[in-house]
């Protein structure tokens, strides 16, 4: 079992968890996931390494509310809750090396992903610029540790209510514009990574993204996640989570990210009833 040590709320429906897995904590690295069984009868969903101690044996998650199971996880769990399973780390590191000046670009809940890819690159000795975003104020979080980590941050928000009002794609056009970038990362909702994926390749830079597919098993097995990069197949648990975002066939990701809506839909709809009473 793995224990929740420290629970922390972020923003509406947003939940940070630093949750007991020594042995997922001592093998972490920047770009990798764990999927987390709420309990015996819980489905399996992913969760990016966000953060992790290996000394205290401990790895930090950041999960954005969105349906049933992560309703569940930010309403029932806190300190002291245990999770029924956390298995990994799985999926290929990030490729950290020193490039020179890269931007890593978070929106919305992808801000926790980004966050140990800027560490690593920054650690390796490249010139680290950041870009985050979110819809409004309340949703943006770790700007604190991302100020520390990064050279230079750029804020945005779909409403102005925190720093440049607008989208993360509208900075990094103006710093590939105006700089010599080596490499662009990119880790936030799929419409966004499609954006910034044109955006880096308006000015020929390299751009990594973090696919956020439907996954079920994470180890290869199931077909869950299968995406086209390059006109192949690949599975993002696998393969990925990380591809070259100029080879990745968006609108199909963007197809099968919507495919089951509306089971989802009425699996969030009865669970919120059962939990308000209505049922
Ligand atoms: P549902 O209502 O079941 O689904 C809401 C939406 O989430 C769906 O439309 C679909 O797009 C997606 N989704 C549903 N089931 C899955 C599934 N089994 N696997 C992946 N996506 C699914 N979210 C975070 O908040 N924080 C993270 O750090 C994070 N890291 C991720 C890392 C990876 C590698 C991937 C693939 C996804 C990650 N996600 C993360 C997304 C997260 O897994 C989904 O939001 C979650 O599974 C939704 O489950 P639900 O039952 O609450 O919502
Ligand atoms: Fe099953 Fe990738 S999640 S193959
Ligand atoms: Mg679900």
């Amino acid at each position: 079992m793995y224990r929740i040590v420290r629970k922390k709320e972020l923003g509406p429906n947003l939940v940070e968890l630093e949750v007991e897995a020594p042995l997922v904590a001592v093998k972490a690295q920047p770009g990798q996931f764990v999927i987390v069984r709420l309990h015996e009868k819980g489905e399996r969903i992913p969760l990016t390494l966000a953060d992790w101690d290996a000394q205290r044996g401990t790895i930090t998650l950041v999960a954005q509310m969105l349906g049933k199971t992560t309703y569940q996880l930010g309403l029932e769990y806190g300190e002291g809750d245990c999770l029924q399973d956390v298995v990994g780390p799985l999926g290929n590191p990030s490729e950290i090396e020193l490039y020179g000046t890269v931007v890593v670009v978070g929106g919305g809940v992808g801000i926790a992903p980004i966050y140990p890819i800027a560490r690593a690159l920054r650690e390796a000795g490249n010139t680290v610029i950041g870009v985050v975003g979110a819809r409004t104020k309340a949703l943006l979080f770790w700007l604190d540790r991302m100020e520390q980590i990064c050279h230079e941050l750029h804020v945005t928000t779909d409403d102005g209510s925190h720093g440049r009002k607008g989208v993360v794609t509208e900075p990094l056009r103006a710093i590939l514009a105006a700089r010599k970038v080596a490499r662009v990362w990119a880790i936030g909702p799929a419409i966004m990574m499609k954006f910034a994926t044109q955006t880096a390749q308006e000015f020929a830079v390299p751009i990594i993204v973090s696919l956020n597919t439907i996954m079920v098993d994470g180890t290869g097995m199931c077909g869950g996640c299968r995406v086209e990069v390059q006109g192949q197949a690949r599975f993002a648990c696998v393969d990925g989570p990380e591809f070259d975002g100029t080879q990745v066939h968006w609108d199909l990701l963007l197809a099968r990210l919507g495919a089951y809506k509306e089971e989802e839909r009425c699996a969030l709809e009865q669970y919120l009833a059962v939990k308000e009473g209505r049922r």
